[in-house]
This record gives C-alpha cells, structure tokens and sequence, in this order.
C-alpha cells in the first residue's frame, strides 16, 4: 500500500488498478474503454469507487449544499434559447424543439482542497488513465477555477432535458443511486461533423430511435462519455434524495478557460466579482 498515492485509494483499485498503467489488466481495461468509447461513445465503469469513497463524497458534497447554484433554462439541443430561434427550419424540426432544463450547480472554486473530489481529480494518474482511454494525449485538467471540478445536483423533479455537449469529452462520477428515475439516455453517434442527421435526432426525442439507451444512475460509477456527436438527456430524478454526480472536465490545451459572461451566466451574479478582481486569469 506504502507505494500506492493516497487519492488512488479512493479507488477499487483491485478491480481497476489504474495507477499502473502498464499492468496487463489495466492495458485490458483501457482496450475495452477504447472500444466503448468509439462503438458508443461513453464507457461505463461500475463500482469504479469504493464503497467507503462513496460514502465520504457524499457527505463532503452534501456539506456544500448551500453552495449550490440553481439554474433553469430553455434551450435546443443544440443549446441555443428560444430567441435564437431559427424559423427557416419547419416548425417541428429538431432545431426548433426547446426543452426545459432545471438543475442545480456546486463550482468548482467553491469545492475546498481538502475535498475527497478534489484530491481524486488533481491526482495526476487519473489523468494519465483517462488520456489513454481517450487517446488524447497529452490530456490536462480543465483550467477554468470555475467549471473544471464541478458537483451537479439534480432535486426530484429536476431533468437536463436532450442537448450535445459543448465539450469534445467529460468524466462522470455518480455519487448517488436514485430511487427511481435520473437515467441517462443517449442516441450514440446519431451526428458527425459533417451530418447532423436530423431525422435520427427527431426520433430520439420522439423515442422511436432503436439505439437509443438507457442506464440508470448507480453510485460509485465512473462514466467517461463523448457526448459532441450523441444526443443524451438526464430523465426526471424521482423519490426523495438528490442525484449528485461529479463532473470532472478536461481539454487537450493546458490553459482552457471559458469567458467570463459564460461562467456568470452558469454560476451566478457572484462570480462576476470574481473576475473583476483578477480571478480565473491565466
Ligand atoms: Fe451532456
């Protein structure tokens, strides 16, 4: 244990010992993350945390929940609002399909150092793995003091209703098994650069799409996804516990920032003096 970093602990790491990557068994996971990730564009690691990870970062966020920023928006899935609307499209075309998104938001300068989350994401090895399953290489931590290290929180009754990320690929952590609901479900691949396949995406949101999944929500879960090419939505968490999930963000350059009109918008008022002091500058 002696020669095993302390954050690498957090880990089943008898099951996916990702701090060697040379072991032959972590050459096999990364194989088969590889494969998922081009076949369906998001691997799924279960039990990825221990039980007792799971426990602590659980309480560790939950002690952050007045922290929590809640948003609500209305948007396309291709992320624009309605005033954005573009009515050369037909009236029932998928550009012009808005959906309500209501969740709530921890930032990530709000997450303190001391944080079990923090000390998993700033642990070097677990770049190094998600660079080789991504083959991105080099891969960096997000730089942004506000969207790198993110906790999502979805109340019952909150949903993040169908949209294609913004980011080329995002790491999920899930924190919490819902009672019911809170699924995510993606229509893997249904677009490339050059094809937006509209018809495709028009199914999914009617779920007639036959690629369409479903996975539920289980704690301890590590989900890597490329969520830029597959129309995915988080369905209604239900029951009576929030649906927290760590978002961990990562970029092929080492000095990724947002502007700061788009973290404004996404974190809250408070961030805009932030900024005017100097804050998140490279
Ligand atoms: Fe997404």
């Amino acid at each position: 244990m002696a020669d095993i970093p302390a954050p690498a602990r957090f880990i089943d790491l008898e099951r996916y010992p990702v701090h060697r990557l040379d072991d032959p068994r972590t050459q096999a996971l990364l194989e088969r993350c590889r494969t998922d990730l081009e076949t369906q564009a998001f691997t799924v690691l279960e039990d990825f945390l221990t039980p007792d990870a799971v426990q602590l970062f659980w309480d560790e966020s939950m002690a952050l929940h007045d922290r929590t920023v809640r948003r609500e928006a209305v948007r396309s899935a291709y992320l624009d609002t309605p005033d954005q609307e573009d009515t050369s499209f037909p009236e029932d075309h998928p550009r012009r399909r808005f959906f309500r998104t209501w969740w709530g938001v921890v930032a990530d300068d709000l997450i303190p150092d001391d944080h079990g989350l923090r000390q998993l994401y700033a642990w070097d090895g677990l770049t190094a793995f998600f660079s080789e399953a991504l083959q991105v290489r080099p891969l960096y931590r997000h730089a942004d003091r506000f969207q790198a290290l993110n906790i999502n929180v979805l109340n019952p009754g909150d949903e993040q209703a169908w949209h294609f990320d913004d980011m080329d690929f995002v790491v999920l952590l899930y924190l919490t098994t819902p009672e019911a609901g809170g699924e995510l479900e993606c229509a893997s691949l249904v677009r490339t650069d050059d094809d937006p396949n509209y018809a495709t995406v028009a199914r999914a949101f009617d779920g007639t799409y036959e690629g369409l999944r479903r996975r539920k929500s289980v704690a301890g879960t590590l989900t890597i996804m490329r969520g830029h090419h597959s129309v995915h939505r988080v369905l209604p968490v239900e029951g009576t516990i929030p649906r927290l999930t760590a978002v961990l963000a990562y970029d092929r350059t080492p000095d990724k920032r947002e502007n700061d009109a788009i973290n404004i918008q996404i974190f809250g008022e408070r961030v805009r003096e932030k900024v005017e002091k100097g804050f998140n500058r490279g």
